[in-house]
C-alpha cells in the first residue's frame, strides 16, 4: 500500500478485475484492431499463466495497469495504463517497477517497450524512469489465423 495516495499494486485477478480492466483499456488505448481488442488480449494474457499481469487498486477500484513479458532473453512491457482522475500520482512508475522487479527476478537482463511515435508525454514519462531512446526501427506482423479479422 503506497501512504501518501492509497492504493496496493495486485497481481490481475480474471474474476475481480477483468470488467474495470476492459473499461479503463478501451477508454484509455481505444484500439480498433481485434487483435488489441481488450477481452482478446486478456484471454491470451492469462492462458501464459506467467503472472505478469498486474493492476493498481484503488477504493474506487482498479486504476492502473501493467502487463511484462518475458522470453528468456527480453523482457517486455505492455498496457500500462492510469484512469485520467489518477494520473501524476506516481501510480505508473511504481506498476513499472513492479514489473521491472518481477522481471529481473526471473533472470531478465534488457527491458524493451514500445511507444506511439509523437507521444512526447510518454516519452518522458519513461526517461524518468531510466528508459533511453534506442536507435531501431519497431517492425511487426501479423498472425491472421489466431486473429478474428484482420485489419
Ligand atoms: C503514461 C501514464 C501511464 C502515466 O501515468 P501516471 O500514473 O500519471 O504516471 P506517474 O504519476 O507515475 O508519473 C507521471 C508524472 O507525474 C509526476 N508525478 C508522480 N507522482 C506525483 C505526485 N505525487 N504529484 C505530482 N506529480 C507526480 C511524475 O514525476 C511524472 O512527471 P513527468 O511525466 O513530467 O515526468 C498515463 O499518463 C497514461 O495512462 N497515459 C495513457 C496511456 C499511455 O499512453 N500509456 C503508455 C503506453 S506505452
Amino acid at each position: 500500500m503506497n501512504d501518501i495516495y492509497p492504493f496496493e499494486i495486485l497481481e490481475f485477478n480474471n474474476v475481480k478485475h477483468r470488467e474495470q480492466v476492459v473499461a479503463l483499456w478501451k477508454d484509455t488505448f481505444g484500439y480498433d484492431s481485434a487483435r488489441n481488442d481488450p477481452e482478446f488480449v486478456i484471454d491470451q494474457k492469462i492462458a501464459m499463466l506467467d503472472g505478469l499481469f498486474f493492476v493498481a487498486a484503488h477504493k474506487e477500484g482498479i486504476v492502473g495497469t501493467v502487463m511484462a513479458g518475458y522470453d528468456g532473453h527480453r523482457g517486455w512491457i505492455y498496457a500500462l495504463a492510469v484512469h485520467p482522475g489518477h494520473r501524476k500520482k506516481g501510480i505508473a512508475s511504481l506498476l513499472l517497477s513492479h514489473a521491472e522487479r518481477r522481471l529481473a527476478s526471473l533472470g531478465c537482463a534488457k527491458i524493451n517497450l514500445q511507444i506511439l511515435r509523437g507521444n512526447a508525454d510518454v516519452q518522458r514519462f519513461y526517461r524518468v524512469n531510466g528508459y533511453t531512446l534506442e536507435d531501431r526501427i519497431s517492425m511487426g506482423k501479423q498472425i491472421d489465423e489466431n486473429v478474428s479479422n484482420t485489419d
